[in-house]
């Protein structure tokens, strides 16, 4: 006779301990067998909930299916439905917890290009000249308020046509709106560039396509992407985001968190401009950025490329 609680035979009322019960606790690695469990868990949970036709479930497969064939060395189409689902930022959140007045962490993104050239403080990473003028400068602290004397503050951006570089081989010049600059002996860094622009995550593929039956857009809201960096404290992986932008509250990643929305000044007239290394321009925007590093945790930074 069977026993309703020995998990061998299947039920739709026990099938998650069905399928858990086979778990050999003596072979399996013990975080495996957990999360396994626990995914097991909450797909089932998932699966009653919604009830799915065999067409539907179908639907669901050929969805996945089509986002593995989407993905390759250079495209990662499963992280971008992470993206899009807020799981990568959730990801980010449960990783980067820190002590408060330190800089929020926010998503890195597929863009990033490890070792970009790094330039002396004023210098600009707006190769093509493309977009509104923009310097960004700031001090790198801890959390008692004490400059960090070289730091390294790594960024990029799109340019002003809302393309990476790296979108953009042999149109854009290589490295374009790419730098990393060193603060000195009282912490501060500055660069110029062009003011970010809001732009479309990669939106050719199924992710793109579940964006739009659910009616959403696949707009990042317009930033300037910053690693910050320095021995002893944990590196903070972060935007800065331009307050006017009209996606700034519908992120498609999830990205916004209100700490990092910059305050961008404009400054009026050519001879200032020029002052500030914007020869021939009417104006340039000022966007003062300021970061707060916490001593170093043990936790590594995830920098990788996606
Ligand atoms: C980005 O900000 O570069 C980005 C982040 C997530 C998905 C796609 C792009
Ligand atoms: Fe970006």
């Amino acid at each position: 006779m069977t026993k309703p609680t020995d998990f061998a035979y299947f039920s739709e009322e026990h099938s998650a301990e069905v399928v858990n019960a086979r778990i050999d606790a003596e072979v399996a690695d013990p975080r495996l067998a957990s999360v396994a469990a626990s995914l097991t868990r909450h797909l089932h949970a998932f699966i009653k909930e919604v009830e799915p036709s065999h067409e539907e479930w179908l639907a669901g497969i050929k969805f996945l299916t089509e986002t593995g064939h989407m993905s390759s060395e250079w495209r990662q189409e499963f992280i971008l439905l992470s993206d899009i689902l807020g799981v990568s930022m959730l990801v980010d959140a449960i990783n980067s917890r820190r002590p408060s007045g330190a800089t929020e962490n926010t998503i890195l993104g597929p863009f990033y290009v490890k070792n970009p050239p790094t330039l002396p403080n004023g210098s600009t990473i707006c190769q093509d000249g493309k977009g509104e003028p923009c310097l960004v400068h700031g001090v790198v602290r801890d959390t008692d308020g004490k400059p960090i004397a070289g730091a390294l503050v790594d960024v990029w951006q799109t340019n002003d046509d809302g393309f990476y570089d790296v979108q953009q081989k042999n149109v854009q010049p290589e490295m374009n709106m790419r730098g990393a600059f060193r603060t000195d002996a009282a912490g501060c860094y500055s660069f110029r560039t062009a003011k970010p622009r809001y732009y479309p995550i990669p939106a050719d593929g199924p992710v793109g396509q579940l964006l739009g039956r659910l009616g959403r857009h696949p707009n990042r809201a317009a930033h300037i992407h910053a690693i910050i960096s320095a021995d002893g404290y944990d590196t903070v992986i972060t935007h800065i985001f331009e307050p006017g932008c009209k996606f700034l509250r519908e992120d498609a990643v999830f990205g916004v968190k209100e700490s990092l929305v910059g305050t961008f000044v404009r400054h009026d007239g050519p001879e200032l401009a020029a002052t500030n290394g914007f020869d021939g321009a009417a104006s340039y925007l000022e966007v003062e950025a300021d970061f707060v590093l916490a001593t170093a945790s043990g936790r590594s930074a995830m920098v990788h490329q996606e």
